[in-house]
C-alpha cells in the first residue's frame, strides 16, 4: 500500500530548472547556451529563472542543442504531463509525508512491514516533529532511520528523531556525518536490511551527493534527490556519475518499479523512460 499523507502539487523541476542542470551536463554558460540555441543571453536568463516560457520551435532548438527529447521538454514546458502514481503494493505499507523546510516542499516516508509492524523512518524531512506525530498516529515506533543523503532537507532534526525512537541511522560513509546519533550505521551498495518480513536493498546512487543512497523494497525505490518525475537531481558531485546512477541502477529494474523521490510526485521507472526529457528515447 502506498499513502500520500496530503494531494501532492506539481514536478519538482520547470523549464528553467531542466535547462540549468542540461547546461550542466555540458558545463556550459548561459551564454554558451544562448549561442548554441540562437537565442539571446537575456532570454536564457528569463527561461532559468521562470520568467519565460518561449513558444514550442524554441523549446525544440533548445532540447536539441542539450541533447533532450523534445516532445518530452516541450510537454513539461507546458505543464502537460504529470506521471501516472505507481500501482499499489499490497505487501508494504509506504506512507509519505510531504513536508516543508522553510518554504521548500520535501518528503519523507515511514515504511512499514504490514506483517509485524515494523518501521523505518526514511529522510527526516528536516521535519522530526510530523514524523514523531505521524508515527504516534499509525501506533509504531520505528526501529531503523535510513538516510538517502546528509543534505539538511533529508538529515535535520536527526537528534529528535534519535532520542524519540533510540534506534540506529543509516547512512553512506562518504556523506557529512550527521549530528545527533551515535549510533551510526555506515550502509554499503549491496546491502540487505531486514524490516520485519520484508528486506530493504540498499542502492549506490552518487552523483547529487557522493555518497547518495537509495532504498529499495519490493517493487518501490526511495530514490532521494536522484531523479524527479520528469527530471533528474542536481549534480552537486558529479553529473555522469548521477546520470549512471539513474540510467544504470534505477533504470535496471523494471518499468513498473515506483520511484518515491525527496521532492516532487512519485512516478515509476517506465514513466521516467517515456517522458522524462533526459532519457526519454535513449533507453
Ligand atoms: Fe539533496
Amino acid at each position: 500500500m502506498f499513502r500520500n499523507d496530503t494531494v501532492s502539487a506539481g514536478l519538482e523541476d520547470e523549464l528553467g530548472d531542466i535547462l540549468q542542470k542540461a547546461r550542466d551536463g555540458k558545463t556550459w554558460s548561459q551564454a554558451d547556451l544562448a549561442e548554441a540555441a540562437g537565442v539571446t543571453l537575456d532570454e536564457v536568463h528569463r527561461m532559468e529563472r521562470y520568467e519565460l516560457i518561449p513558444d514550442e520551435a524554441v523549446v525544440f532548438k533548445l532540447a536539441k542543442v542539450l541533447d533532450l527529447d523534445g516532445p518530452a521538454l516541450s510537454a513539461i514546458a507546458r505543464n502537460a504531463w504529470h506521471p501516472e502514481e505507481p500501482e499499489t503494493d499490497a505487501d508494504l505499507d509506504l506512507i509519505c509525508l510531504n513536508v516543508f523546510m522553510g518554504a521548500y516542499p520535501v518528503k519523507c516516508y515511514l515504511l512499514r512491514c504490514p506483517v509485524t509492524n515494523e518501521t523505518a523512518v526514511v529522510d527526516t524531512g528536516g521535519n522530526p516533529e510530523a514524523i514523531i506525530q505521524k508515527a504516534r498516529e499509525l501506533d509504531v515506533r520505528p526501529s531503523k532511520i535510513l538516510l538517502t543523503h546528509a543534505h539538511p532537507d533529508h538529515a535535520w532534526g536527526l537528534d529528535l528523531l534519535v532520542r524519540e525512537f533510540e534506534c540506529p541511522t543509516w547512512i553512506d560513509k562518504r556523506e557529512p556525518r550527521p549530528g545527533g546519533t551515535r549510533d551510526i550505521h555506515f550502509v554499503e551498495e549491496g546491502e540487505k536490511i531486514p524490516l520485519g518480513e520484508l528486506e530493504i536493498h540498499a542502492l549506490a546512487t552518487p552523483g547529487h551527493t557522493p555518497g547518495g543512497i537509495s532504498y529499495k523494497v519490493n517493487r518501490a525505490i526511495l530514490s532521494g534527490d536522484t531523479i524527479f518525475a520528469g527530471s533528474m537531481g542536481r549534480a552537486n558531485s558529479s553529473w555522469p556519475d548521477l546520470y549512471r546512477s539513474i540510467t544504470q541502477t534505477l533504470f535496471s529494474f523494471p518499468d513498473d518499479t515506483a520511484l518515491h523521490p525527496g521532492h516532487g510526485p512519485a512516478t515509476t521507472v517506465g514513466e521516467e523512460k517515456r517522458h522524462n526529457p533526459f532519457f526519454c528515447g535513449k533507453y
